[in-house]
């Protein structure tokens, strides 16, 4: 990972964000670049309403003073910035690394715009290396990884500080490794089908752009 070329992919999304806009948030720490930049930009006069991706996210607009809304109270987002932890050339996603994949995919599922940022180390060939972050309410952990064994993926509970990890939404996460994965759609299908999970962290035809940081320059992959 490079903190640079988070900077720099997170420098050029914030161009996507106009006057007037609603603006979804990210979570991560390449989110957190572009909030900051958003955050000094709103200071210097820019206008938006923002809707942060998880609590974290909301704290760090709050201290940027960047105003926010309700996601209830609105119909669509404008454009909304957010991380991955895996993104190949079809610019499907692995996210929830950082456990706020239900509410950046609400969010993401409403965006006009959904602009990616990464640093090189994020691009793939195949989806995989990195484990599937799935959202399961608590009751149903155990049914779930069963379940999930029988689709060749093998579940850990996440543990916080050797606790079990509690979502935004008081939810658990388990990550799950099902090697490196040929068709994400239809296994984004597949975990769709499974009662228990809230949703998982395969983003498929969600992404409009993601834009890479590689060494000191940006490349920008439109869907
Ligand atoms: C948060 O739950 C995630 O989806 C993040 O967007 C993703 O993990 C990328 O995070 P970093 O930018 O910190 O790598």
């Amino acid at each position: 990972m490079n903190e640079q070329e988070k900077i720099n992919a997170a420098l050029k999304a914030v161009s996507f964000v106009k006057p007037g806009q609603v603006v979804g948030l990210g979570t991560g720490s390449t989110a957190y670049f572009a909030i900051q930049e958003i955050g000094k930009m709103v200071r210097e006069g820019l206008e938006i309403r923002a809707i942060p991706t998880s609590e974290a996210t909301r704290q760090l607009a709050e201290k940027w003073n960047i105003p926010l809304t309700d996601i209830n109270d609105i119909s669509t987002i404008d454009v909304t910035i957010d991380g991955a932890d895996e993104f190949n050339s079809r610019l499907q996603l692995i996210k929830g690394g950082g456990g706020a994949l239900l509410r950046e995919k609400i969010v993401a599922s409403i965006t006009g715009t959904q602009v990616i940022i990464a640093d090189a180390s994020k691009q793939v060939e195949k989806l995989g290396a990195f484990r599937v972050p799935i959202e399961v309410i608590p009751f149903a952990a155990n049914v779930v990884t069963r379940k999930l064994s029988a689709l060749n993926g093998e579940a850990s509970l996440r543990a916080k500080n050797d606790s079990t990890y509690i979502t935004d939404q008081g939810n658990n996460i388990l990550d799950v490794d099902f090697g490196l994965i040929d068709d994400p759609a239809a296994l984004a299908k597949a975990l769709d089908h499974i009662t228990g999970i809230v949703e998982h962290g395969l983003f498929i035809d969600l992404a409009d752009y993601v834009i890479v940081g590689k060494g000191d320059q940006v490349e920008i992959i439109a869907a």
